[in-house]
């Protein structure tokens, strides 16, 4: 059985390892995660063990990114299994924080994005969500300094909410999207799946076969809005309430009137239930 990797749990024992990892000027990879880790994750540290010498997975379900009515308290808590996952792909170093360490009393800072976190698309529904992302990936990124951060593409605002602050904020770290690993029926990997019921999960690939029909239009040359409100129309009549199906520019993340103003991202999300699906693809 492959052994576990070291746990850091304190900035002293993170410091520690950290200088033992680095002491052969190895370079450093970090993958940022809240646990629950599925292929998707364990693709981003495969990723990250190809980009570096050493790599680090952060494990920490950060409460400050969450609604007072969203999921913290039930979000999937799976450490025993993230660990022996960890441990099958070599990971060299875990940095398990608790919220008291990321954020001791009276702790008062945190990192506003504008750009791409203000676009009218994850932010309209949830508007604590990336204040709480940048400034928990932000203390991330200087606790361990990282060479490379790996996220995944999947949330696709998130990658470029944290590009830009890595950038704006001069982390000297280099920021890489992975793509969406997938389930054979096209639902995109999610912690948050353990939600769906089987009706759910049943239904949830529509998303992905929504926007794909959609890409193929576009490409066609079928004009952009028709072809928005045909796929926002299929997504809720299979039984989501749709949050929104926008198509934008894949960079700047800003609204495009015509495929002609891309590259494209087309990005959703939508409600089954009481658990909130995102996705995207590029076009
Ligand atoms: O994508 C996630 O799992 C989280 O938003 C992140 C980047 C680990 C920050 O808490």
């Amino acid at each position: 059985m492959p052994r576990s990797p070291a746990v850091a749990r304190t900035l002293p024992s993170l410091r520690r390892a950290l200088g033992d990892l680095r002491a052969r000027r190895a370079t450093v990879a970090l993958v940022p995660t809240m646990g629950a880790l599925h292929d998707g994750h364990i693709k981003l540290v495969q990723h990250a063990k190809r980009r570096a010498s050493k790599v680090v997975v952060s494990i920490f379900v950060n409460p400050t990114q969450f609604a007072p009515h969203e999921d913290f308290g039930s979000y999937p808590r799976t450490w025993k299994a993230d660990l022996a996952k960890l441990a099958a792909e070599r990971v060299d170093l875990v940095w398990n924080p608790g919220v008291g360490t990321m954020y001791p009393p009276n702790f008062a800072t945190r990192i506003l994005p504008e750009g791409p976190a203000t676009e009218n698309l994850e932010d309209r529904f949830r508007p604590h969500f990336f204040g709480g992302v940048a400034t928990v990936v932000g203390k991330l990124f200087t606790q361990c300094r990282p060479d490379i951060a790996v996220f995944g593409q999947k949330d696709y605002q998130q990658l470029k909410v944290v590009t830009r602050m890595a950038a704006d904020l001069d982390l000297g770290v280099k920021v890489i999207g992975v793509p969406t690993v997938r389930e054979r029926d096209g639902l995109a990997m999610s912690s948050r799946n353990v939600y769906l019921t089987p009706e759910q999960r049943a239904v949830a690939p529509v998303l992905h076969r929504t926007m794909k029909e959609a890409a193929k239009r576009l490409r066609n040359g079928d004009d952009l809005k028709a072809v928005i409100a045909d796929g926002g129309r299929t997504i809720e009549s299979a039984g989501f309430t749709l949050d929104y199906f926008e198509a934008r520019h894949a960079e700047t993340l800003a609204p495009i009137l015509s495929i002609q103003d891309g590259p494209v991202r087309l990005l959703v999300a939508a409600k089954i239930g009481t658990t909130r699906l995102i996705d995207n693809i590029g076009i």
